[in-house]
């Protein structure tokens, strides 16, 4: 037993309860109805790094949402971990789908729930916890940095100049960021790899006014038809992606990598019990794992137009609307895609008809390597903890900054995520296991004394 679990052990309450403190603040980066909450959730942040023993923390306001910084620097000639997270949250909506209050969060069934409570506010507190734990019982064997931000769920726009503006001041060895999920606690793994994204919105426009449908329809293109057509041509019956040049720089995968990457536990069918439908879908040629890890796609996140309101009005409407977004695998460019993408699209769209594609936030796609003393430090730690070797998986999601900590700060990062698949995270009813909140306040510790060897 580390000297720090009884230390652990003895504010287990007090750990908890401070997360659902911080939980009651709704940080919801997208709506600017909050942005006076986003500062009060940051000044959490702040004090909080501050309380567990940060030598320094500080607001850094940005022309969005603020970022907070934190250090405390042992001696110049250890390492030094930078550890990254969010404070910022996903809008709760669809309010009536939540089992309680968003903000209010509540115990169930040892399960957090609350908006944030897994992405990312939890797994942030594990970090500030378990920087207490070492400060406290003297096991701090790194220097520590944090840049905990406000606008993950926007994109980072703020966050990538600041990154270039503090090149000197955020030195470090490692980024390690818990942001990311796990098999299941029987199953450890760790995500090695994370997705870019091209966000797109487009707008489709027919007639100059909404029509009366008796009047003018069968004779005037209807906007949302066309929209509908040009949509489900965006994938082959193979559901392949039709965009041009769009596979071009996809890496491949060899032979062996993809029978390593299909060896994690994934069982089919408690794949679709769980999520309540028949069968799977995707690109033909590949399993659900590499749908989700190595293979880029293009997803509908909305589609509006037209009368939707109660009852029935008869209209040919004027315009139609989508919002696109592509997730991207190394080595494609967001950039590039956007403008494939743009280009396409205009160009399936039939005479009388015009269309309007502008590009929302984007990111780069990133892998971590699995062969570094980091990922080392995090395996040793997740072997000690949870008494099994991490599995390497590639993740589905996105944290664009990510490649930015590469580039700009030429850093490789750990993504040591304690969540898991059913998290809910994004929608209704997030949860946090407690379970999974204390194991990774006791595993933090240990990455940090591995990789300080
Ligand atoms: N923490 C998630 C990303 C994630 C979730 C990675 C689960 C791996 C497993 C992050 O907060 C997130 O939601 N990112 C967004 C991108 C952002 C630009 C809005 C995403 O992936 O949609
Ligand atoms: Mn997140
Ligand atoms: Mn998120």
């Amino acid at each position: 037993m580390q000297a720090w679990t009884e230390y652990q052990n003895e504010n287990k309450e007090r750990f908890l309860s401070e997360l659902l403190d911080l939980l009651r603040i709704p940080s919801v980066s997208a709506k600017s109805e909050h942005k006076d909450d986003m500062m009060t959730c940051a000044e959490f942040v702040k004090k909080s790094l501050l309380d567990a023993g940060c030598d320094s923390a500080e607001i850094c306001e940005t022309a969005g949402h603020p970022i907070v910084y934190g250090e405390k620097i042992v001696d110049p000639s250890l390492p030094t971990i930078l550890t990254y997270g969010h404070y910022d949250v996903q809008p709760a909506d669809p309010m009536e789908l939540w089992d309680s209050g968003p903000f209010d969060p509540v115990i169930k069934d040892g399960r957090i729930y609350a908006r944030g409570a897994c992405d990312d506010k939890g797994q942030v507190y594990m970090h500030v916890k378990a920087l207490e734990t070492m400060v406290k019982t003297g096991n701090l064997a790194c220097n520590v940095k944090y840049i905990i931000e406000g606008e993950e769920e926007v994109g980072s726009t703020h966050l990538a100049p600041f990154l270039e503006e503090n090149v000197e001041k955020l030195k470090a060895d490692v980024v390690l960021v818990s942001d990311t999920s796990m098999i299941s606690m029987d199953d450890p793994s760790i995500e090695t790899g994370l997705r870019g994204l091209a966000y797109m919105e487009v707008e489709v426009t027919g007639p100059n006014r909404d029509l009366h449908s008796g009047v003018y329809g069968g004779a005037v293109a209807n906007p949302i038809t066309i929209l509908c057509q040009m949509i489900a041509s965006l994938h082959d019956e193979n559901n392949h992606i039709t965009v041009e040049g769009f596979y071009d720089k996809v890496a491949e995968l060899t032979e062996a990598e993809r029978t390593d990457l299909n060896k994690a536990p994934f069982d089919v069918e408690e794949y679709k019990k769980e999520l309540g439908i028949s069968d799977v879908w995707g690109e033909k040629g590949y399993t659900s794992l590499e749908r989700t890890g190595i293979r880029p796609t293009l997803e509908l996140n909305g589609i509006w137009g037209g009368y939707i309101q109660e009852g029935a009005k008869t209209v040919l409407p004027s315009q139609a609307f989508a919002k696109i977004s592509m997730r991207l695998v190394p080595d494609q460019v967001s950039k590039e895609i956007e403008e494939l993408f743009t280009k396409h699209f205009e160009k399936l769209a039939p005479e009388g008809i015009t269309v309007k594609v502008t590009p929302h936030h984007g990111g780069e796609p990133a892998v971590t390597p699995t062969d570094g003393k980091a990922y080392q430090a995090a395996a040793k730690a997740i072997e000690t903890t949870f008494g099994k070797a991490p599995i390497p998986t590639r993740g589905g999601g996105s944290i664009p900054i990510i490649s930015l900590f590469e580039k700009t700060l030429g850093l490789k990062t750990v993504l040591m995520g304690f969540g898991l698949d059913n998290d809910n995270i994004h929608s209704p009813n997030e949860k946090y296991d407690v379970a999974n909140y204390y194991k990774g306040i006791e595993t933090i510790p240990h990455f940090h004394k591995n990789f300080a060897e």
